[in-house]
């Protein structure tokens, strides 16, 4: 018997990907600096995201999951409604396209901006194919200043109810590990209201449900490797 268990640990270890990819399929995943995703990670369900998009961003990173491909186009419609326009500038990178932002930003800056800037390989949730980078036709860089913009202002009052979250708030950068990032939008579903309402970073959430034996149980599902 204990040869047998034995042989079915090792058999699961030696699973391809592919057949793991189920692990990190929640829209919920936390991924961050103590939570990362396997380089062979890919979502099987990437889909053309059909909004305006700064120009020259390659067509890899005009994708999300299907799920969140869609939310984001409601909540670009809902925007376009009221006049008000965002371009999309970065969604799904690979582990290997993280890789080379990581090293060039590296090069170009300090390892002190990058770290709060830049997820390592591994650990973006861009890889998730869940989060966006959006910014102004007019000015179309993830910078702050996209915090004074109508398009932010709306997007904190209503991204949620397209399912979407402020990922790195300017308040969340001990409990995100990132500086503010008014640019980043994530995508977590019907949880997005719960944590507009309270205030709380996904990391905080996360910290919350982890109390419960019950939710213990639960995270173990949503959560990647290195989680307790
Ligand atoms: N800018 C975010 C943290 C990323 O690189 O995924
Ligand atoms: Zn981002």
């Amino acid at each position: 018997m204990r040869r047998f268990l034995a042989a079915l640990l090792i058999v699961a270890a030696l699973l391809p990907a592919a057949a793991q990819a189920g692990l990190y399929d929640s829209t919920m995943i936390l991924v961050n600096k103590q939570n990362a995703l396997p380089k062979s990670y890919e979502p099987d369900d990437l889909s053309y995201v059909d909004i305006a998009y700064a120009e020259g961003v390659p067509a890899t990173r005009k994708q999300l999951r299907e799920e969140a491909a869609r939310a984001l186009e409601r909540l670009y419609a809902a925007m376009l409604e009221e006049g008000i326009e965002i371009v999309g500038v970065s969604g799904y990178r690979s582990y290997s396209t993280q890789s080379l932002i990581y090293n060039q930003r590296l090069e170009e800056t300090s390892l002190d901006y990058v770290s709060r800037y830049v997820a390592k390989p591994g650990q973006s949730e861009h890889q998730t194919g869940l989060a966006m980078d959006v910014a102004i036709p007019d000015w179309p860089f993830l910078t702050t200043d996209f915090a004074l913009t109508d398009a932010y202002a709306w997007l904190t009052a209503h991204a949620h109810e397209y399912g979407f979250i402020i990922r790195y708030p300017e308040t969340g950068e001990e409990e995100t590990g990132y500086a503010f990032e008014p640019w980043h939008i994530r995508y977590v579903g019907d949880t997005a209201a719960e944590l507009r309402e309270s205030g709380m970073t996904l990391e905080a959430w996360y910290r919350r449900r982890l109390g419960g034996s019950h939710a213990r149980r639960e995270a173990r599902f949503l959560l990647p490797t290195g989680s307790k």
